[in-house]
Order: C-alpha cells, then sequence, then structure tokens
C-alpha cells in the first residue's frame, strides 16, 4: 500500500519535473582519489557548520533583543532561563570559530593543490568572498552580546578600518552609525550580521557549489593531463557522500564537546563611559593583522608604520584573491615553486604572529 503511494508520487513528479534527470546527475558525479583527496572534505565541513550557525542562529533569534539596553540581558536570560538556551548559544559561538578555521583549511588546500587553476577561477574568487563575509560574520556578531570585552575590541576594529587611505573614515562612520561605537552601531551590527551577510552569502554559496557541480573536482596537478587512467575515482553517490556525512557526524561530535565541557563566556555588560581593560584584543582569527600593526615601529623611513602596514595586508589580500589569473605556471600544468613558498610564508606568518598576539601583554 505505501509503496504504492510512494510510486504513484514518484511518477507524479517525474511526470513533471522529470526527476530521473537530477538523479542521472548525481549518479555520473565523481570524485578523484588520491594522495591528497582528504582535502576535498574541507569544503563540505565548512558547508556542514554554516548550516549549524543558520539553524542555531535562528533558534537565538526567538529570544536575542538587538538593542543597547535590552542585547547583554536577553543573552543573560537565554543563557539561564530558556531551555538548552545555554547550549544552543555556545553552540554558534564554537561552530562560527570552526567555521571560519575549516575555511581557512579549505582555502589552503585549494592553494597547494592549484585547484584555483583554470577553468575554476570563479569558483576560487566565489569562495575568497564568501571567506570574506565569513569574517564579516564573526566581527558583526562578536558585538551583539555587548560586553565589554566586545565593545572595546570593535573600538579597536572599527578604527583600524577608519586609517585606510580616502575609504577609511566614511567606512568608519557607516560601520558605526556616527563618530563612536554606539547602540547605533549594535543595531547595525544586528541587521548586517542577521540579514545582510546571509543573503550575499546564500547567493554567493550557491555559486560556488554550481560551479563545483559543474566542473566536478579538479585533479592533482601531476595525474593531469595522462592518458589512461592515472587517477583512480570513486563515485560521489553514495560513497562519497556516506564519507562526508561520517565527518560531518564526528564534527558534531567535536561541536558538542566544546560547547558543553567549555561553555562560552558572556562576561560583564559593556559601560561606554568606563575605559578600556588592558588586553583587548580581537578574536584570534584577526589577531595576526592585529599583531603585525602593533608591532611595527610607529615611522618606516618617513611614512606612518600602521599605514603602511594596512595598505601591505589590503594589497597582498587583492593579489591572494587574483592568483588564478597570475599564477602562469598552473595554467600550463605545472607546480611552480614560488606560489608554494608564498604560501608557506603566508601559513607561517599567520600562525606565528597568531601566537606572539596570544602570549602578547
Ligand atoms: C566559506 C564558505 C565555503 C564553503 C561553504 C565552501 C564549500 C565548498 C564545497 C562543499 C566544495 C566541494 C568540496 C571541496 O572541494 O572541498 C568546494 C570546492 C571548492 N572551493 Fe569552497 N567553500 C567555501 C569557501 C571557499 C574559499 C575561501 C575558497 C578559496 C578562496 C574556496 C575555493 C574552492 C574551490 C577552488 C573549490 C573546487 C575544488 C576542486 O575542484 O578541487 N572555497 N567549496
Amino acid at each position: 500500500m505505501n509503496g504504492n503511494i510512494s510510486q504513484k508520487l514518484y511518477r507524479w513528479l517525474q511526470d513533471r519535473y522529470r526527476i530521473e534527470e537530477i538523479l542521472e546527475l548525481a549518479e555520473k558525479k565523481y570524485v578523484p582519489v588520491h594522495r591528497h583527496s582528504v582535502w576535498y572534505y574541507f569544503g563540505g565541513i565548512t558547508l556542514f557548520l554554516f548550516i549549524i550557525q543558520v539553524i542555531t542562529g535562528i533558534l537565538l533569534l526567538l529570544y536575542y533583543k538587538g538593542s543597547e539596553d535590552l542585547a547583554f540581558e536577553s543573552i543573560q536570560f537565554i543563557m539561564s532561563k530558556v531551555q538548552f538556551g545555554w547550549l544552543v548559544r555556545s553552540t554558534h559561538s564554537w561552530s562560527a570559530n570552526l567555521m571560519i578555521l575549516a575555511a581557512f583549511v579549505h582555502m589552503f588546500s585549494v592553494y597547494f593543490t592549484r585547484a584555483y587553476r583554470p577553468p575554476r577561477e570563479l569558483t576560487w574568487l566565489s569562495g575568497m568572498f564568501l571567506l570574506f563575509l565569513a569574517l564579516g560574520f564573526g566581527f558583526s556578531g562578536y558585538l551583539l552580546p555587548w560586553n565589554t570585552l566586545a565593545f572595546f575590541a570593535t573600538i579597536v576594529g572599527t578604527d583600524i578600518v577608519g586609517q585606510v587611505p580616502v575609504v577609511g573614515r566614511p567606512l568608519l562612520e557607516f560601520l558605526r552609525g556616527g563618530e563612536n561605537v554606539t547602540g547605533a552601531t549594535l543595531s547595525r551590527f544586528f541587521g548586517f550580521h542577521v540579514a545582510i551577510l546571509p543573503g550575499i552569502f546564500t547567493v554567493l554559496l550557491v555559486l560556488h557549489l554550481f560551479f563545483v557541480q559543474r566542473q566536478g573536482m579538479s585533479e592533482p596537478l601531476e595525474a593531469e593531463g595522462k592518458q589512461g587512467s592515472a587517477v583512480k575515482r570513486m563515485p560521489f553517490f553514495p560513497n562519497f557522500l556516506l564519507r562526508d556525512l561520517l565527518l560531518w557526524l564526528i564534527v558534531l561530535n567535536l561541536l558538542a564537546i566544546l560547547a558543553v565541557f567549555f561553555p562560552w563566556e558572556l562576561g560583564q555588560k559593556a559601560d561606554p563611559f568606563a575605559s578600556a581593560p588592558a588586553g583587548i584584543r580581537p578574536e584570534w582569527y584577526f589577531l595576526f593583522m592585529f599583531q603585525t600593526l602593533k608591532v611595527l615601529p610607529a615611522k618606516i623611513g618617513f611614512l606612518d608604520g600602521e599605514l603602511l602596514g594596512i595598505v601591505a595586508f589590503g594589497l597582498a589580500g587583492v593579489l591572494w584573491t587574483i592568483v588564478p589569473f597570475w599564477d602562469r605556471e598552473s595554467k600550463k600544468g605545472q607546480k611552480g615553486r614560488f606560489i608554494t613558498y608564498i604560501g608557506l610564508f603566508a601559513v607561517l606568518y599567520i600562525i606565528l604572529l597568531t601566537i606572539m598576539g596570544y602570549i602578547a601583554e
């Protein structure tokens, strides 16, 4: 009886939407198998953590209030009165950090395997914009509990934005909703965090996944163009998907352990009239830039040290974003050493300066 109904439903849908073609598409999708295959999983992990963010974020929205008077108290309420509210908040905060970490790992693995080379330039570009947006999610979300640390870190962060030549000042006022960080900033960050960023992120993510789906997974440079079966392949459905799901389950467990045993702190409510406490620093993923600006001398030659640092980071970011267009060797199917060295330098630099940022007072 049940089988009959589902068969009828299947036929009904098939007549109208030819769903068989979609299933055929899934059957034709393959994933290359080689010694760097493990890196193929990190895009999926990032995707999984983004889904967690959407679900826990919507749950938080049921109680959160984005105003100067009520933001902190509403989070207190979520953590103490709402059933499992503490778990949802802690999961949202941990998952945000893991998502950014997974996105970085995904980006560097794509970089080192040169998966950005033609024809995947747009996959890389859309990915870079997704990463910038993910950092924007982190920056805007950090302020939402309206606690002391976040309040002062937002002043410092937006101050740095204000130093950018030409566009800095208008950008600072746009972000703050005025000269200073106030309740107006909180309202704005709330809007960015729950409406503007999710909207743009979702469109870009759909594009990113569409590109991946249309072009299939890249093969390692070493094997490309070789005749015969140089690269082994595994069906995406169900072989790769099941592996994906297994990993997602492991990540979910990790997330649960972190959220339960290391619950996210709330701290003290922000007092805009108090002086800044010592040791204000941004979240770890901004720390390497923050620390660099801190250790640069006030003057380098006749130029302002901090300004020079900001311009250098901007230029490096642009060059990194357009790497598929200037890395000629990978276009010719070669793995150039220069690109590898730049990548290694970037990874080491980020790790070293982040550690220095944590040790520094
Ligand atoms: C931030 C959210 C992101 C999500 C949710 C995401 C998701 C995915 C997924 C599911 C895949 C297919 C599996 C894989 O290759 O791992 C993929 C592939 C890819 N992603 Fe991302 N990604 C994100 C960010 C990025 C970033 C920051 C970059 C680099 C700038 C990037 C560049 C690529 C490229 C080039 C591929 C194709 C890889 C290949 O064909 O071997 N993505 N992405």
